[in-house]
């Protein structure tokens, strides 16, 4: 268990980033009764900060392995390395 958004029954390649991955029925904001509120806003977020690194930022390069934090019930990093090329 604990497998949520990378189980394989439910994601064909569950660990590679896809952009063009179809993804309803994830459970990144939570579901049904207890889903998110604030995902809209989580969103637009998103949206706005990705609008505004493309206009500024040519490139982003990992420059190192990235670090996972010490957790059985979260999958989250605590570092990763990155090179940002302004344009
Ligand atoms: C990328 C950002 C976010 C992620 C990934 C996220 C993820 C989640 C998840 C997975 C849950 C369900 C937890 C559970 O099932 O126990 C949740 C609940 C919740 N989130 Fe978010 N969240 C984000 C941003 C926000 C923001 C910006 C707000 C407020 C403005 C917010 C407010 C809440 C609240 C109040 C709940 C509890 C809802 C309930 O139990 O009725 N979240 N969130």
């Amino acid at each position: 268990m604990l497998s949520a958004n990378r189980d394989e029954t439910r994601w064909e390649r569950p660990g590679q980033f896809d952009i063009t991955r179809r993804v309803s029925g994830h459970i990144g904001f939570g579901t049904g009764i207890h889903g998110c509120v604030g995902q809209m806003v989580a969103r637009l977020e998103g949206e706005a900060v990705l609008a505004a690194l493309a206009a500024r930022v040519a490139s982003i390069e990992m420059t190192g392995e990235p670090v996972y934090r010490d957790s059985s019930g979260l999958r989250a990093l605590s570092s990763l390395p990155v090179r940002v090329t302004t344009k």
